[in-house]
């Protein structure tokens, strides 16, 4: 496999990110129309509001690159009560099926549980339903016609025990 090096972003170093984020969500999640995309590229997941999430760790994202190419990411938020939520994760087509979505993964938990999150929470389409149970997620259900009018797949996956140390307080990612 090529050279592949997984980092988490510094607000410094989103706009590096940011190209491929652009593309990945035009490109990548047909399941919301394209003004939708356009909305989340160039309102709620602007450049400007990620690297303002990043800068707050309100959020944090792990990227995989080749050279200076961003090839995936995987966006998480930090939620109230211990839960770290998945917002966004993908991976370049010619990229896919060598591992770098579980590394992604990897990271993101090993963080998220040393800074006191206690459960995952995300939703996916009907595409990855094998993908996330194959990482130890659970399936909770389906919400037809949910955000944004897509069908929304709930998953969520324990990482370790709930702390009242840990969930009292803001936890940051
Ligand atoms: C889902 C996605 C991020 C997986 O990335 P990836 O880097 O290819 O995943 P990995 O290589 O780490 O795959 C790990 C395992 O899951 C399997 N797998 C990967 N994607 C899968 C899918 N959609 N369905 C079933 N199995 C899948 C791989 O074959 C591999 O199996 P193995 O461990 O037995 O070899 C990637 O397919 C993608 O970007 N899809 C488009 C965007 C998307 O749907 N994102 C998720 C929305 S929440």
């Amino acid at each position: 496999m090529d050279k592949i090096v997984f980092k988490k972003i510094t607000p410094e170093e989103v706009k590096n990110f940011f190209k491929f984020f652009e593309y990945s969500i035009h490109s990548q999640f047909p399941e919301y129309s394209v003004k939708t995309r356009k909305k989340f590229t160039r309102t709620d997941y602007a450049l400007e509001k990620l690297e303002k999430g990043l800068a707050n760790k309100e959020l944090a994202v792990y990227a995989a690159f080749n050279g200076n190419d961003c090839v995936g990411y995987l966006m998480a938020s930090a939620w109230c009560g211990g839960i770290c939520f998945i917002n966004w994760m993908a991976v370049a087509k010619k990229f896919q099926g060598k591992g770098i979505a579980s590394k992604l993964l990897q990271m993101c938990e090993k963080e998220a549980k040393l800074k006191g999150f206690h459960k995952f929470h995300l939703w996916t389409d009907g595409r990855n339903l094998k993908f996330y149970k194959s990482k130890g997620f659970k399936l909770i259900g389906k919400i037809p016609e949910s955000d944004y009018g897509a069908d929304n797949y709930l998953f969520y996956k324990t990482i370790q025990k709930p702390s009242e140390r840990n969930f009292l307080k803001s936890t940051k990612i």
